[in-house]
């Protein structure tokens, strides 16, 4: 029988487990928790005062100097980190006219989508995408990206990365080339050409990467596709009204393996049913007006403002207007489906 008087106290315990790095379970907090918590908050950053910042910057320090002159959309629940939300990084890029931002690559996949300007380029693993208001590009993990603008007016887009989620696992690796524009071995807007009917696949391509190789999606083919639905009386999902995904035409499944890219419109009058579920998104607005409750928080939103949409958040969708709405997004949805962590459930509305 253990003497009792002799055994140590539970904190005198403890405390001898410091040197050794080592601490009992039965007193962790934060290990296993019953529900999802993000710090990251609904938040919209509106985009003329942004836009106003942006140019600013266009004027303090060049593409080339910065690498890439982007102002990141940064979460302010998320005490500083560069990022939208817990596992997404969001920012609006600035290309100002004959201006080049370097070629680099990294382990981490951006999409581009195009807010105003017409005619710069991406090049991505040497074809030329050519860039106009709404257009989708991808920039995937170890393809070797520039971008330039060789027209007369300066050009903004939205970047989206996986960066908050690679860096959290550890993953990350940067590497700029050794020329500052890469070489061109493909004719601009090629894949595009390949891919972008949908039915046809070109025979002769053995495609198996990770991603999509459609590498823009213009905006004038989602916008039809959208505005289509609309007048055949597509009622689309409760939750989000007509909701297209953006696909890898090889798989059917997601543009990128960590992000999801969708077009949505919102039909005049609409309001969608609340819904959560553990994926985080950033949305963009195309076109139109309206409103979507997070969580109880009304954010209002304009064209071209950008909003984000923590993992977990109660949320729904309205258009009040007679005009349709139309939004892009991404999302972290692949990511959590490939590792089984995605979880979807109803909710009563809340507005
Ligand atoms: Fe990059
Ligand atoms: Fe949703």
């Amino acid at each position: 029988m253990p003497d009792k008087t002799t055994q140590p106290s539970m904190d005198q315990f403890i405390e001898t487990l410091a040197p050794l790095h080592i601490y009992p379970l039965w007193k962790q907090e934060g290990l296993l928790i019953r529900r999802p918590t993000t710090e990251a908050v609904p938040y919209l950053w509106p985009y003329g005062p942004v836009r106003e910042r942006l140019m600013e910057a266009g004027r303090l320090i060049s593409a080339e100097e910065a690498e890439r002159r982007v102002l990141i959309l940064k979460n302010p629940g998320l005490n500083g980190k560069p990022a939208a939300t817990a596992r997404l990084y969001a920012g609006l890029q600035l290309v100002l006219p004959h201006e080049i931002a370097p070629a680099h690559y990294h382990s981490a996949s951006a999409i581009r989508f195009v807010v105003e300007g017409s005619g710069a380029f991406t090049a991505v693993d040497g074809e030329r995408l050519i860039m106009q208001p709404g257009d989708l590009v991808l920039t995937p993990a170890w393809s070797v990206h520039d971008h330039g603008n060789e027209t007369d007016t300066p050009m903004i887009w939205l970047d989206g990365l996986d960066l908050p989620l690679v860096n959290g696992l550890e993953c990350s690796f940067f590497q700029p080339l050794d020329t500052k524009a890469q070489k061109l071995t493909r004719s601009d807007d090629e894949s595009e050409r390949q891919y972008a009917y949908g039915q046809l696949r070109p025979s002769w391509v053995n495609w198996t990467k990770n991603y999509s190789p459609l590498a823009k999606y213009p905006w004038n083919a989602t916008e039809r596709i959208l505005l289509d639905a609309l007048k055949d009386g597509v009622a689309g999902s409760p939750t989000d009204g007509i909701l297209f995904e953006y696909s890898n035409p090889i798989t059917g499944g997601s543009v990128l393996p960590t992000m999801a890219c969708y077009a949505q419109l919102l039909p005049p009058k609409f309001h969608s049913d609340a819904h959560r579920h553990t994926t985080s998104a950033v949305y963009h607005v195309v076109r139109g007006s309206g409103t979507t409750i997070m969580d109880g928080q009304r954010i209002e939103w304009n064209e071209r403002d950008t909003f984000a949409l923590p993992g977990w958040a109660v949320h729904e969708h309205i258009n009040n207007a007679s005009e349709p709405a139309m939004l892009f997004s991404f999302t972290d949805d692949p990511a959590l489906k490939a590792l089984g962590f995605y979880q979807e459930q109803s909710e009563n509305k809340q507005g």
